[in-house]
């Protein structure tokens, strides 16, 4: 039949995102609202204050993605939402919207793991769908190894034992006195700065098997700054900016190479949004092209939360003959 229409709702954490898909490659239209200033006098979010922002933004966000997409409420075919993980009161403003939608105008429900967003998202705009690959996923919640042989066939190979990739960048930042959330913030103060002036641990580096721990290194940057002179903290941060996210690029791509060889995978993908940083996505390149693998990161604005990666998977399990029952629930910790 025609192309399908898949509007998706993505609400796990401090970002409402409502996009419209049609097909696997038009995306007719996606617009976010970031909680990012209200969450920041607290230094992290704040579930209560996520809830409520995403109550409030849903209706309009809904209106302008139908509005730029110029497409109809009751031409779309699926209705899609992200049901886990992640917080469970913001999960349910987009998850509960998407089912009275379905519900209103007779069309199917999708409930959408997040993480399966991440992990497609590399794949998003290309005719082919998704091609088996061995997959990192880096965000703020979640730090993955993930063999991929296609679409809902997923074998986590590892995972961090402690800290998220994501989670370690913003709580370094925190402890150097950046605002949240301080990975892209390191990212820029790297730049200045000299990988090897600090030698931090890379922690599992030389342990078998593909997991990660992060609060190692986090408390490694701890001790040593502490030491240093804060008065003289513009002449130091960018030095323990540039060390530290070396130190956690070299485990990632060490990791994710030493994966794709033990699964047999040519090709290598990378999302989330520790997707965005540079070094990581430079070294990866290097690494991959001296291994002669193929590497496919997500675009920036798909690497962090958005709800075309949402629509995305919807559309694939669409294809599939998948729909959900409107009684699901969402699951705050909704494994892979
Ligand atoms: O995927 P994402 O948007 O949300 C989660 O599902 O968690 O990832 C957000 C995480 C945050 O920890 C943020 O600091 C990190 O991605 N991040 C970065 C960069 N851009 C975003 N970390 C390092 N370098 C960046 N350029
Ligand atoms: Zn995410």
């Amino acid at each position: 039949g025609p192309a399908a229409t898949v509007l998706a709702i993505e609400s796990s954490c401090d970002e409402t995102a409502v996009a419209v898909l049609r097909g696997r490659e038009s995306l007719l239209s996606a617009v976010v609202a970031s909680q990012i200033e209200a969450h920041r006098p607290f230094g992290g979010v704040v579930p209560e204050l996520a809830s409520r922002q995403h109550s409030a933004a849903t209706p309009g966000l809904l209106a302008a993605a139908l509005e730029k997409a110029g497409v109809d409420v009751a031409d779309v075919d699926v209705f899609a939402a992200t049901a886990g993980p992640g917080l469970a009161s913001s999960l349910l403003v987009g998850n509960t919207t998407a089912k009275a939608l379905a519900l209103a105008c007779g069309k199917p429900f999708l409930a959408i793991n997040h993480l399966e967003g991440h992990l497609l998202s590399p794949f998003f705009g290309d005719s082919e769908g998704v091609q088996p690959n061995v997959a990192l996923v880096v965000s703020g919640g979640h730090t993955m190894l993930v063999d991929v042989a296609g679409v809902g066939s997923y074998e986590l190979m590892g995972r961090s034992r402690d800290d998220a990739a994501g989670e370690a960048f913003d709580k370094v930042a925190k402890m150097l006195g950046l605002p949240y959330p301080g990975g892209p913030l390191i990212d820029q103060l790297a730049v200045e700065g000299d990988p090897k002036a600090y030698d931090f641990p890379r922690s599992m580096m030389k342990k078998p098997g593909f997991e990660f721990s992060f609060s190692g290194l986090k408390t490694s940057v701890r001790y040593l700054t502490e030491t240093f002179d804060q008065e003289k903290r513009d002449e130091w941060l960018p030095d323990v900016c540039a060390s530290f996210q070396q130190a956690v690029v070299d485990v990632l791509v060490g990791k994710t190479l030493r994966a794709a060889k033990a699964a047999g995978r040519k090709l290598v993908t990378v999302s989330g949004g520790v997707g965005c940083n540079r070094c990581l996505r430079e070294e990866m390149q290097r690494a991959c092209d001296r291994a002669g693998l193929d590497l496919r990161i997500a675009e920036p604005a798909l690497s962090t939360d958005n709800a075309a990666m949402i629509a995305y998977v919807a559309h694939e399990h669409h294809l599939l003959g998948r729909s959900s029952s409107l009684d699901s629930d969402v699951d705050p910790n909704l494994p892979l």
